[in-house]
């Protein structure tokens, strides 16, 4: 173990913070780290958006599914996809914006690693973080409270502050169930992997003295039935073509 892997397996989802505000000089000192992920061919092709306005906050906590954290932490963050800078650059030229689906992954991959060192930074300076994917319940709405131009995407949320709990750790899949070798194992191997990590969980919610369905319940039940079927429509709106 070094400092660095220390830190990434000491991870937890932060979801209760403390009064203490963000230091200017972390914010700006984490957004940097967040530049310095990788990016596909250099294109950058995303931005945060920094919400204070408790008003804005207030909104998006219905938005978000009643989500009091958006309000409640020191920093709120939105992550987007952002296409724009691109358009901007092709209109000044007179050139064509043609981007299709491809485009469209680029931008979401690029802001999601970026969002992830720069939630690490966050974490790295005594910080905790929780990302917000409630942002895409009702997201043409929350796009409205955002005021977000053609071409940004946003993705998801980012609640930051000092923690003011200390949650176990959530399990993960077994390394080997997660790290293949070579080729992707038979049914039969993943189906055992599944069970192992029902297993895993349930010990988990115990320790926390919590009630749940099994793990494998809990995604039959996710993905039996389409959710947010907005989205493709929302971001075809915002410029995306996803074909
Ligand atoms: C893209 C993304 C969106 C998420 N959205 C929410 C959310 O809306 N609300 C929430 O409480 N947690 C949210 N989470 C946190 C996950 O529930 C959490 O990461 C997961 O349960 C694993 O727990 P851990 O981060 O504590 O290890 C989100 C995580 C990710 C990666």
């Amino acid at each position: 173990m070094n400092d660095t892997l220390t830190l990434l397996n000491r991870h937890r989802s932060i979801r209760h913070y403390t009064d203490e505000p963000l230091l200017e000089e972390d914010v700006r000192a984490a957004v940097e780290a967040g530049q310095r992920a990788a990016t596909s061919s250099a294109i950058e092709a995303y931005c945060c958006i920094r919400i204070r306005s408790a008003e804005t906050r207030e909104r998006l906590v219905t938005l978000t599914g009643g989500q009091t954290k958006v309000a409640d932490a020191p920093g709120f963050f939105v992550i987007c996809g952002d296409t724009r800078r691109h358009r901007l650059a092709a209109q000044r030229a007179g050139r064509a914006y043609d981007s299709r689906l491809e485009a469209f992954l680029l931008a979401v991959i690029d802001a999601t690693l970026f969002a992830q060192n720069m939630a690490l930074a966050f974490e790295s300076l005594g910080y905790g973080f929780c990302y917000i994917g409630g942002l895409r319940n009702r997201l043409p709405e929350a796009s409205k409270v955002l005021d977000l131009p053609h071409g940004v995407y946003p993705l998801f949320g980012l609640c930051v502050g000092r923690p003011d709990e200390d949650p176990i750790e959530r399990p993960r899949f077994a390394l080997d169930d997660v790290l293949f070798e070579e080729r992707y194992p038979d049914d039969a191997q993943v189906l055992r992997a599944l069970d192992a990590h029902d297993e895993d969980v349930a010990s988990y919610y115990e320790k926390r003295g919590d009630e749940m369905p099994r793990w494998t319940e809990r995604m039959i039940e996710k993905f039996a039935t389409p959710i947010r079927t907005h989205l493709g429509s929302y971001y075809r709106g915002q410029g995306a073509d996803l074909t």
